[in-house]
């Protein structure tokens, strides 16, 4: 597919396929205010955080931050690529597909992805073939004495990357892949010659295969993309996996082991998440569902963004020894932030998922204890706790009380009777700690997928968060980040209302969203796109889920309301500047040597501030 759909198409398109009517179809709407809300389908919830936007035409889940037009919602919705999603709609709305728009360097962007990816699947190809044949005969011996079937075998596409130097590229060159592909893909290593010295004879330059006598794992992405390889060396020595590194293609933060199987499942009520390939393919071939695995490092928000779209909820099935069991804890975190239900699968014997499975079979899996995060991290509490004196179980009563305030009062009642007995401490007392414990907690900030829902200043976490380094922290920030803070604030809001295209043209200016990356959002929606438009052109998942946020309607009713809005955000803007030129010729002052330009800086501070007290 060449180029980028017309903007105009892909309106009518949306128009033609009306959010509210589409979404209905997958999830039950209610409309409350000017939105529709009902239970996300792409994270577990029992209350309705999913928004859909009749106006903007822009859904959103203020859970889980799933967001976009009613294309991203079918593409998440029913696994499929922006393409895909776009071909479906228009059949449905029976539009014929336009001819692409040329973007030369959006072009070349594409092709030279298409081209690493073509290399990839070409390569997996090789593999693959190799390892049924003589080349391949020791890789196809390890994986059977590993206990793998041809099946699946065949199912992962595993492969054997032949012993010698350069086989694959010279295989992949043969085919039209120049070197410098094959280096971008990480197929190829190339080594520059070495010049000679006195003591070397120096070496011409070399073009080796990156992968040599392993048993290969293709990490193959949920459109059915080959991102990459793993390597496994057949027997011991380092290192043990060899591993693509990142590429134009391939991002092992964002990427999962499997996810082309995994969208392929359909109803799975939840995901296994291991750490290694080998659990993966060995808990597939023991026939247990929707499996897959972190690619080599520790579980990344994106990464549990990802599982979240093929099921509810994430079983960690991670190694039973210490590294695997440190790796539990920072998962559960992730997960927690990112609003997915999780549980901790328990591995006895220090197994990994692949060993247990073969010792103990399907139905041993099937039987493992399955724990809630609360349960998990008091048993870890409690191996570290030192139960010899008052002083240690006192503590252990402490912190396992205060992991429950995330729980209701049945969800509790379990755990608390569990510390009676394990702590001595009778029930009133533990009761009180935990009384203490929630007023703790309900003055706490509230965990991020708790968020107020459309609460403006959560909102508008967008510039903070994501476009600059970081957002102002809640507690104890400088007066400074205050006034910037509260800056951001009112652009992010204003910039929701000029959205909506109801405000006078000229109530807003350029300079409003000066020195703020919504300056480039602010100018495209004066030049008369529309939102929807912006997030269709974003190809980051991140970044729309941002602007589909930032660009919902306004809580406002009428325009006239709008219009109030937008003159008070202008203001709010406009005086934070001035307080800002104030604080900012305060600290000259305080630095200032020279008596005459003290004087000066003093009638400059005293005019804003008069000019400030006449705009309150
Ligand atoms: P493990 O060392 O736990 O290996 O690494 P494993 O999965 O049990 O592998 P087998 O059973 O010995 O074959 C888990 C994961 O960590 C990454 C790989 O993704 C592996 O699947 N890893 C491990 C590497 O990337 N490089 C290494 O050298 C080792
Ligand atoms: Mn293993």
């Amino acid at each position: 597919m060449a180029g980028r759909y017309p903007p105009g198409w892909l309106e009518e398109l949306r128009r033609r396929n009306d959010i509210v009517q589409t979404v209905s179809g997958y999830v039950a709407l209610k409309k409350n205010g000017k939105k529709y809300w009902g239970l996300c389908p792409f994270h577990g919830e029992k209350t309705a955080s999913f928004s859909v936007d009749g106006e903007q035409q822009l859904y959103y889940c203020f859970g889980c931050k799933a967001g976009g037009t009613v294309i991203h919602f079918l593409m998440d919705i029913e696994h499929l690529s922006f393409h895909e999603a776009v071909e479906q709609l228009a059949e449905r709305a029976r539009m014929p597909l336009p001819d692409m728009i040329r973007d030369e360097d959006y072009e070349r962007r594409r092709t030279q992805r298409e081209r690493l990816l073509a290399a990839n699947r070409e390569a997996a190809r090789f593999f693959h073939e190799t390892l049924y044949s003589p080349a391949g005969e020791e890789s196809l011996n390890y994986l059977r004495g590993r206990g793998l079937t041809d099946g699946v075998i065949r199912k992962f596409g595993l492969g054997a990357a032949p012993a010698g130097w350069d086989t694959l590229t010279g295989h992949l060159r043969e085919k039209g892949y120049t070197e410098e592909e094959l280096n971008l893909a990480g197929l190829t290593v190339v080594k520059e010659a070495e010049p000679a010295t006195q003591e070397h004879p120096g070496r011409p330059r070399r073009a080796f295969d990156m992968f040599r006598n392993r048993a290969i794992f293709p990490i193959i992405d949920q459109y059915g993309n080959v991102l990459a390889f793993g390597g496994r060396i057949l027997g011991k020595g380092e290192p043990k996996y060899l591993n693509t590194s990142d590429t134009p293609v391939f991002n092992k933060r964002k990427g999962v082991f499997a996810a082309n199987l995994l969208k392929k499942e359909r109803h799975l009520d939840r995901v296994i998440l291991t750490e290694g390939y080998m659990d993966v393919v060995s808990l597939v071939q023991f026939g247990v569902r929707g499996v897959a695995a972190t690619l080599g490092t520790s579980l990344t928000n994106e990464q549990a963004r990802l599982l979240k779209r093929f099921a509810p909820q994430v079983y960690l099935a991670y190694d039973g020894d210490s590294a695997g069991q440190r790796a539990i804890l920072r998962g559960l975190d992730i997960f927690r932030e990112e609003g997915i239900p999780v549980r901790v699968l328990d591995f006895p014997d220090g197994l990994d998922p692949d060993e247990f499975i073969r010792r103990d079979g399907a139905e041993g899996f099937a039987g493992l204890p399955v724990l809630r995060p609360e349960a998990y991290r008091i048993r870890r509490l409690k191996a570290e706790a030192d139960f010899s004196g008052e002083q240690g179980k006192a503590d252990f009563a402490r912190k396992a009380v205060a992991l429950l305030t995330g729980l209701d009062p049945v969800e509790r009642e379990g755990y608390l009777k569990q510390l009676t007995v394990e702590t001595g401490f009778p029930r009133n007392v533990l009761d009180a700690q935990m009384a203490e414990e929630l007023k703790k907690a309900g003055k706490a900030v509230p965990p991020k997928a708790a968020a107020p829902r459309e609460d403006p200043s959560e909102a508008l976490g967008v510039t903070g968060a994501t476009f600059q380094a970081g957002r102002p922290g809640t507690g104890g920030r400088p007066a400074q980040d205050e006034t910037e803070w509260k800056i951001l604030r009112a652009q992010e809001m204003l910039l929701s209302l000029v959205a909506t295209g109801l405000l006078p043209a000229d109530l807003t200016q350029e300079e409003d969203f000066e020195g703020s990356e919504l300056n480039i959002i602010y100018q495209d929606l004066k030049a008369g796109m529309k939102p929807a438009d912006l997030i269709d052109r974003e190809t980051d998942g991140e970044m729309r889920s941002v602007l589909t946020r930032l660009l919902l309607s306004p809580q406002a009713g009428d325009t006239d309301e709008m219009i109030a809005m937008a003159q008070d955000c202008v203001k709010k803007i406009r005086r934070g500047r001035m307080e800002q030129q104030k604080q900012e010729i305060g600290k000259r002052m305080a630095n200032c040597k020279d008596e005459a330009e003290e004087v000066k800086l003093l009638q400059e501070y005293q005019r804003l501030d008069e000019k400030l007290r006449k705009m309150a």
